[in-house]
């Protein structure tokens, strides 16, 4: 029996240099998918999973995004009197019940292995799932809710993982891989964006785990790794001769939504996966040159 994964971080005080304007006051992932956040997505994947404890890790906006998941007591108050049912649904369906979501502050950004420690205490000796908003998987089933799925068989740490073009292998953490059987690849290592001259295979990290508290004791050392950040990958890798690695192929497709062509694309995907939207949707496009 491991150890059920009840709690989820959220990493979400990167800067999002490249959607400025728009992340000028707002942060990246209140960027909306169709007509809803990243952050969003995000957290309702981990409640699917049966995560029911969520710690944001914020730097700006952080008032935006608690608002975000709070009441909104006016609007809904309208939306009830005017008899827009749907819509209130929609405003009150985003508030977890009370207490069970945390905000705690980066400060610094010292890289994504930092930002998990700054949520340490949350996380308190049990076994965590990290989230990260930019990847937004469209699947049948989530992909948290896959993975948790592989857990119970496996235990241990496990990433979510996709081939990518052996040239983009410095931009992920890439798996080492020791055995693989097309869905669960053991790894006996990861290494944060090797040049693919150097990389072990073309397996890479999506921004889904679910990882053992022991993670956290590397991350305590405030070491750098690659770009001179504190890396997770390099905290996994740490623990990889005592807890085992495996990276889940996740079934789904996965949109870098940290690039605008992956933002646009996923607005276009899942707006052409909402029945009241497909058909509009894909004749505007066609019109488009
Ligand atoms: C982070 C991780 C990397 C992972 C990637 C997934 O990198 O450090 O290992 O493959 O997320 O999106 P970042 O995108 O923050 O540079």
């Amino acid at each position: 029996m491991v150890n059920p994964v009840r709690k989820a971080v959220f990493p979400v005080a990167g800067l999002g240099t490249r959607f400025l304007p728009a992340t000028k006051v707002m942060p990246k992932e209140m960027l909306t998918i169709v007509d809803k956040p990243l952050i969003q997505y995000a957290v309702e994947e981990a409640m699917d999973a049966g995560i029911d404890e969520f710690v944001l890790v914020t730097g700006r906006g952080k008032h935006l995004m608690e608002d975000h998941f709070d009441h909104a007591y006016e609007l809904e108050a309208i939306l009830a009197e005017r008899g827009k049912e749907l819509e209130l649904e929609a405003v009150e369906r985003v508030a977890p019940d009370p207490g069970k979501m945390s905000y705690t502050r980066q400060r610094r950004p010292l890289g994504l292995g930092h930002a998990v420690w700054c949520a340490r205490q949350f996380i308190a000796g049990e076994p965590f799932a990290v989230l990260l908003p930019d990847d937004l998987v469209q699947a049948d089933q989530g992909c948290l809710r896959q993975m948790v799925t592989a857990y119970g068989e496996v235990g241990g740490n496990i990433v979510a993982v996709e081939d990518v073009p052996r040239e983009h292998t410095d931009r992920y953490g890439i798996l080492d891989v020791a055995e693989d059987d097309g869905r669960l690849a053991r790894a006996r290592g990861v290494v944060e964006k090797p040049a693919p001259s150097d990389a072990p295979s073309t397996l890479s990290i999506i921004g889904r785990y679910i990882l053992q508290p022991e993670v956290l004791e590397y991350l305590n050392r405030h070491e750098t790794g690659a770009g001179g950040e504190i890396q997770l990958t390099d905290a996994i890798e740490n623990t990889v001769m005592d807890i085992p690695l495996h990276g889940l192929r996740f079934k789904g497709r996965r949109f870098d939504c940290g690039t605008k062509i992956g933002f646009v694309a996923a607005n276009v995907a899942f707006a052409s996966a909402r029945e009241e939207l497909r058909s509009e949707i894909r004749a505007e496009l066609l019109g488009i040159d």
